[in-house]
């Protein structure tokens, strides 16, 4: 199956290549275009056949789903996969919520936890917690985002003293936060999912806060199954997981973190992945995702676009 590794779409000026999506500033616009990139430890590790499209239609639900809460980027969605949203003066800061502890990474708030760490962004937490267990409340454990290199934990007092955002503007971003993980969570709840964590991004537009970036996908979030977690939790099994998960779990057991040239996929990681992120739209969003695969997604992105801005 073909792949979109990136895209060259004329007249729209220079492209600008993230991590997983290519962007074209316009005005006071963006077209962000997702690819089929796959991504974690901060690097590109490959390529799963209709991951852009799952990815830039699954944001735009939870867009519409949660825009009583906050306003946010979207403006329209001409491509399965493209959006194109408002520019906003980017907050770099990742707003990480968890609603479990958990993590494969020495990095991850289970790897602080384990190492006896009971103080971790500055939250405290309880002891006696086992890996995957739900947390009291969820938490939020924010992040820098890193141009370059990875990304370094951020305490509320840093964030404020570092003059990254205001006292009252913090505050807003973390009363939203919280309450789009609350709806992330009902809405997940309802298809079977638990939406264990995620991450958020928030920007300013003509002074004020709104979402950017992507929301509730299987790239930002983690999500497992909710009927067999009880069990496999008692158990003390690792849940069912339905996100990026078992590719990093893929490369533990490869013994790679992050470090160095990573091993190249195997065929039947990327068919899992495939299977899973088609999957997870379709639990979610209740709809069938329509896998449309013209020889040329270029050719097609660039028809979609003409006449938009
Ligand atoms: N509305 C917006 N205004 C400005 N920047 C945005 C907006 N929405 C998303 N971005 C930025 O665009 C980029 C999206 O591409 P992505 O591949 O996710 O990049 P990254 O490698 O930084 O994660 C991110 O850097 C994100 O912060
Ligand atoms: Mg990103």
């Amino acid at each position: 199956m073909t792949v979109l590794k990136t895209v060259n779409i004329k007249d729209f000026g220079k492209k600008i290549q993230g991590k997983v999506r290519d962007i074209y500033v316009q005005g006071d616009k963006r077209i962000l275009i997702a690819t089929d990139r796959i991504s974690a430890f901060d690097r590109n590790l490959g390529y799963i056949p209709q991951k852009g499209a799952v990815l830039n239609l699954l944001a735009a639900f939870w867009f519409g789903k949660t825009k009583d809460i906050i306003k946010n980027h979207l403006i329209s969605v001409p491509d399965p996969n493209v959006s194109l949203v408002k520019s906003a003066k980017l907050i770099p800061i990742e707003m990480v919520v968890r609603g479990y502890i958990t993590g494969v990474t020495n990095t991850s708030i289970w790897g602080s936890y384990e190492a006896g760490e009971r103080l971790i962004y500055g939250v405290k937490f309880p002891e006696g917690l086992r890996k995957n267990q739900k947390l009291p409340k969820p938490v939020i454990t924010p992040t820098t985002k890193a141009e370059k290199g990875h990304d370094e934990r951020l305490t509320e007092k840093e964030i404020v003293q570092k003059k990254i955002v205001s006292l009252s503007q913090w505050k807003q971003m973390k009363k939203a936060a919280l309450a789009l993980f609350a709806r992330g969570q009902k809405i997940c709840e309802k298809a079977g999912i638990i939406l264990v964590d995620t991450k958020y991004e928030f920007g300013f537009l003509d002074g004020k806060l709104i979402l950017i970036d992507e929301i509730h996908t299987p790239d930002s979030s983690r999500f497992w199954i909710k009927k067999t977690y009880p069990e496999r939790f008692k158990k003390g099994l690792e849940p069912e997981n339905f996100d990026k998960e078992i590719l990093r779990l893929w490369y533990a057991k490869k013994g790679y973190k992050g470090d160095g040239k990573p091993p190249e996929m195997s065929k039947k990681l990327i068919a899992d992945l495939f299977q899973r992120y088609m999957a997870i739209y379709e639990k979610i969003t209740g709809k069938k995702f329509v896998q449309d695969t013209p020889k040329n997604v270029n050719k097609r992105i660039q028809d979609n676009l003409r006449g938009i801005i």
